[in-house]
């Protein structure tokens, strides 16, 4: 690369400065050894950018990810925070991490799961039901209700109150999303499945109206609609007939955690979100899980899920896939000699993971 590769860093809260710190050692240390020119900086985000600075994401830090040509980040959120901003703050206003995918307008989240064989005894299933599991959920992360408004709490005239959500999708946004589901189907094994409430909900109709519409282009990949409550019911009966499912902002969310179990624990889930497949947008990388107050500050938390959003960076942001297979074989390593995480029934400690996944690049 001819240009240094410009990477901003922003741990956020939690376990996550603990996952990032080892996740960035597997960065520098590929990059090192592939002679990869990168230049690095560090920021902070949501509860310690609010802590530090009073608000939960700087403009100084989304016109430096702007300029980047990855973020690097661990998670965001904390009881501690979140009833600070006022009534009727926005969703970017009330949580760093959604302004930065706003901004960014990282709308395709590819979160890949899949059952590994040294991890089998660990999930919920019985090994031949989920042995061979291998699916990416691709989940809208721009719109939908997290973003959605009119979205408040009212007070009613009796005393009582009542909350309301709006789930607002546009054709154009369902449709960007499908292409790209349809474009990594076709690197995979050629199916798609598309999950909706289009039973009760306007904006499921819509949806799968739009994703029928472009898997007519793509006559080659498989096209399955199913129900979201079906779906997660499927998705545990018979984990290996999946391969790529598309899904809105929160039935995403929720089928990406479902998939976790596959792999024997949230902790082991990456993700990258891209605007698009376009290599030149800057994309986000980060694990799928969150903070995990339960474990935070004992340098017990599972960095693979981490590591592995280092993996697709090094596929999706740098093209460079044989690298990305390079961090997953090292995974897979660190795995069946048994180096695991209190999470995964081990007691190896994070730091002693990342030193065993760096040790197994060469
Ligand atoms: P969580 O993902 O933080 O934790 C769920 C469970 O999984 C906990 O028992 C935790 O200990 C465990 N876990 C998660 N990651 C792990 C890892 N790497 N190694 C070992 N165990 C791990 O979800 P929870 O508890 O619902 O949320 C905690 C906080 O994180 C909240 O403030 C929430 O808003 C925030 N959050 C942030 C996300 C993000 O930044 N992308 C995503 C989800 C939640
Ligand atoms: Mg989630």
């Amino acid at each position: 690369m001819a240009n240094p590769f410009k990477l901003l860093v922003l741990p956020g809260d939690g376990i996550g400065p603990e996952v990032v710190s080892v996740a960035l050692r597997v960065f520098e240390s590929l990059c090192q050894l592939e002679q990869i020119d990168v230049e690095i900086k560090h920021d902070l985000l949501h509860g310690a950018a609010w802590d530090r600075y009073g608000t939960f994401c700087r403009d100084e830090t989304v016109a430096t990810a702007k300029q980047s040509n990855a973020l690097l980040i661990g998670a965001a959120g904390g009881a501690r925070w979140d009833n600070l901003p006022p009534p009727g703050a926005t969703p970017a206003e009330r949580d760093g991490l959604m302004r930065m995918r706003e901004e960014l307008e990282t709308y395709a989240c590819l979160r890949p799961s899949r059952a590994y064989e040294s991890l089998l005894a660990r999930t919920p299933f019985k090994p031949e039901i989920v042995a061979g599991a291998d699916v990416l959920v691709l989940r809208e992360l721009c719109g939908g209700l997290p973003y959605g408004t009119p979205r408040g709490i009212d007070e009613l005239a009796d005393g009582s109150f009542q909350a309301y959500d709006a789930n607002f999708y546009t054709s154009e946004e369902i449709r960007r999303l499908a292409v790209v589901g349809f474009e990594i189907a076709a690197s995979r094994r050629g199916k798609v499945t598309s999950i909706d409430k289009s039973n009760v909900m306007e904006s499921g109709i819509l949806w799968r109206r739009i994703v029928s519409e472009v898997g007519a282009e793509y006559p080659n990949i498989e096209l399955e609609h199913l129900y979201t409550d079906n779906a997660l019911y499927q998705m545990m009966q018979r984990p290996t007939t999946f391969d790529v499912v598309i899904a809105d902002n929160i039935f995403g969310d929720l089928a990406s955690d479902l998939v976790a179990s596959y792999a024997g624990s949230l902790g082991m889930l990456p993700s990258a979100s891209l605007h698009g497949l376009n290599p030149g947008r800057p994309a986000i990388y980060e694990p799928v899980h969150g903070t995990a107050p339960d474990i935070a500050g004992r340098g017990i938390a599972n960095p693979i899920g981490t590591i592995l959003s280092v993996a697709m960076l090094f596929e999706y942001s740098m093209q460079r896939k044989d690298l990305a297979q390079r961090i997953e074989n090292a995974v897979e390593r660190c795995l069946q000699a048994g180096v695991m995480s209190a999470d995964l029934g081990g007691n190896a400690s994070t730091d002693q993971i990342g030193e065993k996944i760096i040790s197994a690049l060469n």
